[in-house]
């Protein structure tokens, strides 16, 4: 079939094998042109690793190391005239690649709140990794969560708190710059998104591979967050969101102290605003990652997911210094060329002037597009997207645990 994008409002509702597949190997290739850290991790577990900053995570661990991964995500394979999903394609790409390289890497497509995906990717480590895992990566970023103990279904909301919030956003697709009134986020909707994104399930997975005793000597675990400016405090750092993330920053205080009866530690890094499926879908943020990358491209500072990945295994877990460089709240930050001065003061001024009629000039609203397209494997150079391809895409490590 000849696939085409399809897009409703922040989501893309098709994808493209090939298209994923490139990108996934173009992020490969800038993994190798960085070279191999001498002191990286062997065995990774990432969590949330189709797409995104989990999927950099997988690419940098297994390219940049060698290191052997096993991946966890909530895929969708093809069915019928429905592609598959991004993520799907993005995880065959990447297992070929790896198996190429001769690589160990095998994926487990299920959700990864749930107590029988935490054993199952338990008993697969079991089976496969002698000595453990020495890096884990929970990189989810999910509008739901299935509490695995009581069953009880919590939603993540995107909410201010204690008052409404009037700001500009923009429909991407169109342009359209408007008005936003966001309403104050209830006691519940703190609550439920706090349970979906804080920091419990991080807890119950590192508790989990600690009591199976499948975490290596020195292990470090790694979540990410994110703060950004003042511009975006009341949707996210001070919204449900932001709660969201206190709490996961306050579990990884927490994991230490676990974790410190195998000399582990465990991390937060505060990543940079990039188009994800995740950061499409919040209001506000998309207008302000235009006019950002509009600014950190003629600064010649733009990073993508993987450039972020590569800085922060090269620099920061993996320098070879014994310290993690880390801030006064102890967390790693691999957002400080967003959060340079001169780019914000200049993301601020763009901010007070942009409207619909100049969006196309004065911010990267195109590149934004172009990074939105390349998440579900369209405008990816090299592709032929007039011709006939096949949706039905096998990954190759989950049939053969099927089988
Ligand atoms: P993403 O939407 O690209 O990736 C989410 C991943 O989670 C995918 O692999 C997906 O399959 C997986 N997932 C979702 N629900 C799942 C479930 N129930 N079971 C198993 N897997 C599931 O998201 P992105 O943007 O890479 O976010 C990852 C983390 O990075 C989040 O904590 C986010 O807050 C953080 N972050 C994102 C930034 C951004 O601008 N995108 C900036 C800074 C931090």
């Amino acid at each position: 079939m000849i696939i085409q994008p399809k897009i409703r409002g922040f989501i893309c509702t098709t994808a493209h094998p090939q298209g994923c597949m490139q990108s996934v190997n173009e992020q490969i290739d800038y993994v190798k042109q960085h070279g191999l850290l001498s002191q990286g991790p062997k065995k990774v577990l990432i969590i949330g690793a189709s797409t995104g900053y989990g999927l950099a995570s997988r690419i940098a661990a297994a390219f940049g190391a060698n290191a052997k991964t096993i991946g966890v995500f909530f895929e969708k394979e093809a069915e019928g005239k429905r592609t598959a999903s991004a993520g799907w394609y993005n995880s065959a790409g990447f297992e070929n690649a790896a198996k190429q390289k001769g690589l160990y890497a095998k994926s487990i497509n299920g959700d990864a709140f749930s107590d029988e995906i935490k054993a199952k990717t338990i008993e697969l480590i079991q089976q496969d990794w002698q000595g453990g895992v020495d890096l884990v990566v929970y990189s989810l970023a999910s509008p739901r969560r299935k509490h695995p103990k009581t069953g009880e279904l919590f939603n993540s909301t995107l909410k201010p708190i204690g008052q409404s919030y009037t700001s500009k956003t923009i429909d991407v697709m169109s342009g359209q710059i408007s008005d936003i009134t966001l309403p104050p986020a209830s006691e519940q909707d703190i609550d439920q998104t706090v349970t979906v994104m804080g920091g419990e399930d991080w807890q119950m997975w590192i508790d989990a591979l600690l009591e199976a005793d499948v975490l290596a000597a020195g292990v470090k675990t790694i979540a990410y967050s994110y703060i950004g400016p003042q511009l975006t405090y009341p949707i996210y750092r001070e919204g449900t969101i932001g709660k969201a993330k206190n709490h996961l920053e306050a579990t990884a205080h927490h994991l230490n102290k676990t974790l410190s009866a195998i000399d582990g530690q465990a991390f937060v890094s505060v990543n940079k605003a990039l188009v994800t499926q995740a950061s499409a879908a919040i209001p506000v943020v998309p207008l302000y990652i235009s006019l950002l990358y509009k600014v950190m491209k003629e600064k010649q500072l733009h990073e993508g997911c993987i450039e972020q990945i590569v800085r922060l295994f090269q620099d920061r877990l993996y320098s070879g210094n014994s310290q993690v460089p880390v801030d006064a709240q102890g967390l790693i930050r691999i957002d400080d060329y967003e959060m340079k001065p001169d780019v914000q003061a200049a993301v601020s001024q763009l901010w007070e002037q942009v409207n619909s009629e100049n969006v196309m000039s004065i911010s990267d609203l195109a590149g934004y597009r172009h990074e939105f397209h390349k998440l579900f494997g369209f405008e990816v150079s090299g592709i032929d997207y007039q011709a006939e391809c096949e949706p039905e895409v096998s990954i190759a490590s989950l049939q053969e645990m099927v089988s």
